[in-house]
Protein backbone atom coordinates (compact mmCIF):
# COMPACT_ATOMS: atom_id res chain seq x y z
CA UNK A 1 0.00 0.00 0.00
CA UNK A 2 1.11 3.49 -1.32
CA UNK A 3 -0.25 6.41 1.32
CA UNK A 4 0.52 9.95 1.52
CA UNK A 5 -0.65 12.58 3.57
CA UNK A 6 -1.17 15.99 0.47
CA UNK A 7 -2.04 18.92 2.08
CA UNK A 8 0.18 19.96 4.97
CA UNK A 9 -2.45 21.61 6.92
CA UNK A 10 -5.51 21.79 9.34
CA UNK A 11 -7.60 19.59 5.92
CA UNK A 12 -5.91 16.27 5.46
CA UNK A 13 -6.06 14.78 2.36
CA UNK A 14 -4.54 11.35 1.53
CA UNK A 15 -3.49 9.11 -1.16
CA UNK A 16 -4.17 5.11 -0.83
CA UNK A 17 -2.81 3.21 -3.83
CA UNK A 18 -2.12 -0.04 -4.51
CA UNK A 19 1.18 -0.13 -6.12
CA UNK A 20 0.89 -3.54 -8.08
CA UNK A 21 -1.78 -2.27 -10.03
CA UNK A 22 -1.10 1.75 -9.95
CA UNK A 23 -4.41 2.51 -8.99
CA UNK A 24 -5.41 5.29 -6.05
CA UNK A 25 -8.23 6.45 -3.89
CA UNK A 26 -8.30 10.36 -2.59
CA UNK A 27 -10.06 10.94 0.71
CA UNK A 28 -11.26 13.89 1.52
CA UNK A 29 -9.79 16.42 -1.40
CA UNK A 30 -9.93 19.91 -1.16
CA UNK A 31 -10.99 21.97 -4.03
CA UNK A 32 -7.99 23.98 -4.02
CA UNK A 33 -5.47 21.87 -4.36
CA UNK A 34 -6.86 19.67 -7.64
CA UNK A 35 -3.95 20.67 -9.67
CA UNK A 36 -1.51 19.39 -7.48
CA UNK A 37 -3.29 15.93 -6.83
CA UNK A 38 -3.54 15.10 -10.20
CA UNK A 39 0.23 16.58 -10.90
CA UNK A 40 0.91 13.74 -7.72
CA UNK A 41 -1.06 10.99 -9.47
CA UNK A 42 0.84 11.10 -12.59
CA UNK A 43 4.15 11.54 -11.54
CA UNK A 44 3.07 8.74 -9.31
CA UNK A 45 1.74 6.98 -12.40
CA UNK A 46 -1.59 6.12 -10.80
CA UNK A 47 -5.11 6.04 -11.87
CA UNK A 48 -7.53 7.75 -10.00
CA UNK A 49 -10.13 5.30 -9.01
CA UNK A 50 -12.15 6.97 -6.62
CA UNK A 51 -12.41 9.67 -4.76
CA UNK A 52 -14.20 9.60 -1.25
CA UNK A 53 -15.68 11.88 1.38
CA UNK A 54 -15.58 10.81 5.07
CA UNK A 55 -18.44 13.14 5.59
CA UNK A 56 -20.43 16.26 3.92
CA UNK A 57 -17.75 19.04 4.83
CA UNK A 58 -18.39 22.67 6.36
CA UNK A 59 -14.63 24.13 6.53
CA UNK A 60 -13.46 23.58 3.15
CA UNK A 61 -15.10 22.82 -0.36
CA UNK A 62 -14.77 19.48 -1.50
CA UNK A 63 -13.12 18.57 -4.82
CA UNK A 64 -15.04 15.36 -5.23
CA UNK A 65 -17.05 16.45 -7.50
CA UNK A 66 -15.37 18.09 -9.96
CA UNK A 67 -12.13 15.43 -9.95
CA UNK A 68 -14.97 12.77 -10.74
CA UNK A 69 -15.63 15.35 -13.27
CA UNK A 70 -11.97 15.48 -14.64
CA UNK A 71 -10.91 11.87 -14.49
CA UNK A 72 -13.82 10.10 -14.36
CA UNK A 73 -13.42 8.54 -10.72
CA UNK A 74 -16.15 7.25 -8.93
CA UNK A 75 -17.36 9.54 -6.50
CA UNK A 76 -18.07 7.61 -3.35
CA UNK A 77 -19.61 8.50 0.44
CA UNK A 78 -22.31 7.04 2.87
CA UNK A 79 -25.81 6.69 1.81
CA UNK A 80 -26.91 9.77 3.86
CA UNK A 81 -24.82 12.35 2.14
CA UNK A 82 -27.24 14.79 1.01
CA UNK A 83 -25.13 15.62 -2.61
CA UNK A 84 -26.39 14.80 -6.25
CA UNK A 85 -23.39 14.04 -7.64
CA UNK A 86 -22.57 10.90 -5.84
CA UNK A 87 -21.77 7.67 -8.49
CA UNK A 88 -21.55 5.43 -5.49
CA UNK A 89 -23.52 5.58 -2.15
CA UNK A 90 -21.81 2.63 0.61
CA UNK A 91 -23.30 1.21 4.29
CA UNK A 92 -21.91 0.00 6.66
CA UNK A 93 -19.67 -3.13 5.87
CA UNK A 94 -19.48 -2.60 2.14
CA UNK A 95 -15.97 -2.59 0.22
CA UNK A 96 -14.61 -1.09 -2.68
CA UNK A 97 -11.64 -3.29 -4.10
CA UNK A 98 -8.43 -1.42 -5.06
CA UNK A 99 -5.85 -3.82 -6.97
CA UNK A 100 -5.08 -6.17 -4.57
CA UNK A 101 -5.87 -3.95 -1.60
CA UNK A 102 -9.39 -3.74 -0.38
CA UNK A 103 -11.63 -0.58 1.54
CA UNK A 104 -13.90 -1.32 4.12
CA UNK A 105 -16.23 1.19 5.34
CA UNK A 106 -17.46 1.43 8.73
CA UNK A 107 -20.58 4.05 9.52
CA UNK A 108 -19.51 6.26 12.15
CA UNK A 109 -22.37 9.02 12.52
CA UNK A 110 -21.91 11.68 14.83
CA UNK A 111 -20.23 14.36 13.41
CA UNK A 112 -22.30 14.29 10.91
CA UNK A 113 -24.71 11.76 9.29
CA UNK A 114 -22.95 10.36 6.92
CA UNK A 115 -19.83 9.78 8.47
CA UNK A 116 -18.25 6.94 7.42
CA UNK A 117 -14.26 5.61 8.42
CA UNK A 118 -12.58 3.54 6.08
CA UNK A 119 -10.27 0.89 6.67
CA UNK A 120 -7.65 -0.57 4.84
CA UNK A 121 -4.13 -2.83 5.43
CA UNK A 122 -3.87 -1.56 9.22
CA UNK A 123 -5.38 1.73 9.05
CA UNK A 124 -8.68 3.39 9.85
CA UNK A 125 -9.26 6.97 8.26
CA UNK A 126 -11.59 8.12 10.78
CA UNK A 127 -12.81 11.33 8.78
CA UNK A 128 -13.77 13.98 11.93
CA UNK A 129 -15.15 11.47 13.71
CA UNK A 130 -12.45 10.40 16.21
CA UNK A 131 -9.29 12.82 15.69
CA UNK A 132 -6.15 12.66 17.87
CA UNK A 133 -6.49 12.88 21.07
CA UNK A 134 -10.17 14.60 20.54
CA UNK A 135 -13.52 14.21 18.87
CA UNK A 136 -15.54 16.45 15.80
CA UNK A 137 -17.60 18.60 16.88
CA UNK A 138 -21.02 17.24 17.21
CA UNK A 139 -22.95 20.30 17.09
CA UNK A 140 -24.33 21.61 13.93
CA UNK A 141 -24.98 20.00 10.41
CA UNK A 142 -27.06 16.89 11.94
CA UNK A 143 -24.57 16.15 14.87
CA UNK A 144 -25.06 13.48 17.28
CA UNK A 145 -22.86 13.46 20.32
CA UNK A 146 -24.26 10.04 21.61
CA UNK A 147 -24.23 8.59 17.93
CA UNK A 148 -20.93 9.62 17.72
CA UNK A 149 -19.89 7.98 21.51
CA UNK A 150 -21.79 4.97 20.13
CA UNK A 151 -19.53 4.74 16.60
CA UNK A 152 -16.31 5.26 18.46
CA UNK A 153 -16.45 3.29 21.12
CA UNK A 154 -18.82 0.37 19.53
CA UNK A 155 -16.92 0.55 16.01
CA UNK A 156 -13.88 1.96 16.18
CA UNK A 157 -12.14 0.97 19.11
CA UNK A 158 -13.72 -2.69 18.58
CA UNK A 159 -10.40 -2.23 15.53
CA UNK A 160 -7.23 -3.74 16.65
CA UNK A 161 -5.11 -2.16 19.17
CA UNK A 162 -2.47 -1.42 16.22
CA UNK A 163 -4.22 -0.29 13.96
CA UNK A 164 -3.27 3.48 12.94
CA UNK A 165 -5.84 6.34 13.27
CA UNK A 166 -5.29 9.10 10.37
CA UNK A 167 -8.04 11.78 10.83
CA UNK A 168 -9.45 14.25 8.35
CA UNK A 169 -8.26 16.92 10.64
CA UNK A 170 -5.54 17.89 13.27
CA UNK A 171 -5.40 21.72 14.57
CA UNK A 172 -2.25 20.51 17.25
CA UNK A 173 0.51 19.18 14.69
CA UNK A 174 -0.11 15.72 15.23
CA UNK A 175 -0.23 12.95 12.30
CA UNK A 176 -1.01 10.00 13.24
CA UNK A 177 -1.93 7.59 16.78
CA UNK A 178 -3.72 4.34 17.05
CA UNK A 179 -6.83 2.75 18.32
CA UNK A 180 -4.88 1.39 21.33
CA UNK A 181 -3.39 5.09 21.95
CA UNK A 182 -7.22 6.87 21.65
CA UNK A 183 -8.70 4.31 24.00
CA UNK A 184 -6.19 4.75 26.85
CA UNK A 185 -5.37 8.70 26.20
CA UNK A 186 -7.90 10.35 24.31
CA UNK A 187 -9.11 12.65 27.28
CA UNK A 188 -12.91 13.21 25.57
CA UNK A 189 -13.33 9.14 25.49
CA UNK A 190 -11.00 7.71 28.35
CA UNK A 191 -13.03 6.22 31.14
CA UNK A 192 -16.15 8.59 30.07
CA UNK A 193 -19.23 7.10 29.98
CA UNK A 194 -21.58 7.80 27.23
CA UNK A 195 -23.93 10.60 28.94
CA UNK A 196 -21.05 12.27 30.17
CA UNK A 197 -19.44 12.74 26.80
CA UNK A 198 -22.76 13.87 25.74
CA UNK A 199 -22.27 16.59 28.28
CA UNK A 200 -18.51 17.60 28.07
CA UNK A 201 -19.52 17.75 23.64
CA UNK A 202 -22.89 19.88 24.47
CA UNK A 203 -20.40 22.48 27.30
CA UNK A 204 -17.93 23.06 24.29
CA UNK A 205 -17.17 26.76 23.71
CA UNK A 206 -17.15 26.20 20.03
CA UNK A 207 -18.22 29.58 17.78
CA UNK A 208 -19.68 28.24 14.49
CA UNK A 209 -17.20 28.31 11.76
CA UNK A 210 -17.10 31.44 9.45
CA UNK A 211 -18.67 31.78 6.46
CA UNK A 212 -19.93 27.76 7.32
CA UNK A 213 -23.39 27.64 5.32
CA UNK A 214 -21.35 29.38 2.00
CA UNK A 215 -19.18 26.01 2.32
CA UNK A 216 -21.84 23.64 3.58
CA UNK A 217 -24.31 24.14 1.01
CA UNK A 218 -22.40 24.08 -2.38
CA UNK A 219 -21.43 20.58 -0.56
CA UNK A 220 -24.54 19.44 -0.44
CA UNK A 221 -25.99 20.53 -3.35
CA UNK A 222 -22.88 19.82 -5.70
CA UNK A 223 -23.64 23.62 -7.05
CA UNK A 224 -21.22 26.42 -7.38
CA UNK A 225 -22.38 29.54 -5.39
CA UNK A 226 -22.85 31.54 -8.33
CA UNK A 227 -25.29 29.20 -9.63
CA UNK A 228 -27.94 29.91 -6.77
CA UNK A 229 -27.94 32.30 -3.68
CA UNK A 230 -27.62 30.26 -0.77
CA UNK A 231 -30.17 30.86 2.54
CA UNK A 232 -28.51 32.21 5.60
CA UNK A 233 -28.08 29.75 8.56
CA UNK A 234 -31.11 31.69 10.20
CA UNK A 235 -33.17 31.48 7.24
CA UNK A 236 -32.81 27.88 6.82
CA UNK A 237 -33.59 27.44 11.12
CA UNK A 238 -36.81 28.75 10.68
CA UNK A 239 -37.93 26.01 7.44
CA UNK A 240 -40.41 23.79 9.08
CA UNK A 241 -40.00 20.12 9.54
CA UNK A 242 -42.38 17.81 8.70
CA UNK A 243 -42.22 13.93 9.31
CA UNK A 244 -43.23 10.94 6.58
CA UNK A 245 -46.18 10.40 8.31
CA UNK A 246 -47.14 13.65 8.51
CA UNK A 247 -46.66 14.53 4.67
CA UNK A 248 -48.55 11.09 4.40
CA UNK A 249 -51.78 12.04 6.34
CA UNK A 250 -51.62 15.61 4.39
CA UNK A 251 -51.90 13.54 0.87
CA UNK A 252 -54.76 11.56 1.88
CA UNK A 253 -56.93 14.89 2.52
CA UNK A 254 -57.89 17.43 0.01
CA UNK A 255 -56.43 19.55 -1.03
CA UNK A 256 -53.41 18.13 -1.05
CA UNK A 257 -50.08 20.10 -0.98
CA UNK A 258 -47.65 20.65 -3.75
CA UNK A 259 -45.48 18.39 -3.13
CA UNK A 260 -42.25 19.47 -4.93
CA UNK A 261 -38.95 17.06 -5.37
CA UNK A 262 -36.26 19.60 -6.48
CA UNK A 263 -32.99 16.62 -7.05
CA UNK A 264 -32.13 16.02 -10.09
CA UNK A 265 -33.92 13.79 -13.00
CA UNK A 266 -31.78 11.22 -12.95
CA UNK A 267 -32.55 11.28 -9.02
CA UNK A 268 -36.04 11.47 -9.16
CA UNK A 269 -36.18 8.81 -12.05
CA UNK A 270 -34.00 6.52 -10.21
CA UNK A 271 -33.55 3.75 -7.42
CA UNK A 272 -35.70 5.63 -4.48
CA UNK A 273 -38.40 7.08 -6.55
CA UNK A 274 -39.93 9.46 -5.56
CA UNK A 275 -43.82 10.48 -3.64
CA UNK A 276 -46.55 10.09 -6.29
CA UNK A 277 -47.93 13.30 -7.64
CA UNK A 278 -44.27 14.95 -6.82
CA UNK A 279 -43.66 17.57 -9.14
CA UNK A 280 -39.70 17.38 -10.41
CA UNK A 281 -37.58 20.66 -9.67
CA UNK A 282 -34.18 20.70 -9.48
CA UNK A 283 -32.94 22.82 -6.89
CA UNK A 284 -30.52 24.86 -9.59
CA UNK A 285 -33.59 26.07 -10.98
CA UNK A 286 -35.67 26.64 -8.67
CA UNK A 287 -35.53 30.57 -8.33
CA UNK A 288 -36.21 30.96 -11.82
CA UNK A 289 -38.75 28.66 -12.26
CA UNK A 290 -40.70 29.34 -9.04
CA UNK A 291 -42.54 32.21 -10.33
CA UNK A 292 -44.35 30.46 -12.92
CA UNK A 293 -45.45 28.10 -10.67
CA UNK A 294 -49.44 27.50 -10.65
CA UNK A 295 -49.70 27.78 -6.68
CA UNK A 296 -50.78 30.19 -4.79
CA UNK A 297 -48.31 32.29 -2.49
CA UNK A 298 -50.80 31.23 0.30
CA UNK A 299 -51.09 27.36 -0.81
CA UNK A 300 -49.77 24.40 1.02
CA UNK A 301 -46.01 23.49 -0.59
CA UNK A 302 -43.73 20.91 0.49
CA UNK A 303 -40.55 20.34 -0.93
CA UNK A 304 -38.42 16.51 -1.03
CA UNK A 305 -35.29 15.93 -2.04
CA UNK A 306 -32.65 12.69 -0.89
CA UNK A 307 -31.86 13.29 3.07
CA UNK A 308 -33.86 16.60 3.42
CA UNK A 309 -30.67 18.55 3.29
CA UNK A 310 -30.88 20.06 -0.44
CA UNK A 311 -34.98 20.96 0.20
CA UNK A 312 -34.29 22.86 3.40
CA UNK A 313 -32.36 25.35 0.57
CA UNK A 314 -35.03 25.37 -1.81
CA UNK A 315 -37.93 25.94 1.48
CA UNK A 316 -36.06 28.67 2.51
CA UNK A 317 -35.48 30.09 -1.18
CA UNK A 318 -39.44 29.62 -1.78
CA UNK A 319 -39.93 31.29 1.23
CA UNK A 320 -37.88 34.45 0.44
CA UNK A 321 -39.88 34.25 -2.42
CA UNK A 322 -43.15 34.77 -0.57
CA UNK A 323 -45.02 31.61 -0.49
CA UNK A 324 -46.00 31.48 3.23
CA UNK A 325 -46.90 27.46 3.56
CA UNK A 326 -43.65 25.28 2.98
CA UNK A 327 -42.36 22.47 4.75
CA UNK A 328 -39.59 20.38 4.37
CA UNK A 329 -39.97 16.29 4.64
CA UNK A 330 -37.45 15.51 7.21
CA UNK A 331 -34.90 13.09 6.11
CA UNK A 332 -36.26 13.17 2.41
CA UNK A 333 -36.75 10.28 0.57
CA UNK A 334 -34.58 8.05 2.79
CA UNK A 335 -36.91 8.76 5.30
CA UNK A 336 -39.45 7.89 3.17
CA UNK A 337 -38.37 4.46 2.26
CA UNK A 338 -37.52 3.77 5.70
CA UNK A 339 -41.25 4.46 6.62
CA UNK A 340 -42.61 2.19 3.43
CA UNK A 341 -44.69 4.64 2.18
CA UNK A 342 -46.33 4.87 -1.46
CA UNK A 343 -43.41 5.10 -3.74
CA UNK A 344 -43.79 6.29 -7.94
CA UNK A 345 -41.21 5.82 -10.27
FE1 LIG B 1 -16.08 17.86 9.33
Amino acid sequence: MLLRELNRGKCKTYLVACERDRVAVLIDPVRGYIERYLAMLAYLQLKLQAVIDTHTHADHRTACFELGDLTGATVLMHRNAPAPRVDRHVSDGDTLPLGALTLRFIATPGHTPDGISIVVNGTVFTGDTLMIRGTGRADFAGGDAAAQYDSIIGKLFALPDSTVVLPAHDYRGNTASTIGEERRLNPRLAGKTRDEYVALMAALPLPLPERIQEVLQPNQSALEDDALSFPSLAQLNEVRQIPPAALSEMLAHQPPPLVIDVREESEFRGNLGHVPGARLIPLRTLASQAPGLDAGKEDRIVVVCRSGVRSSTAAAILTSLGFEDVSNLKGGMLAWHDASLPLEY
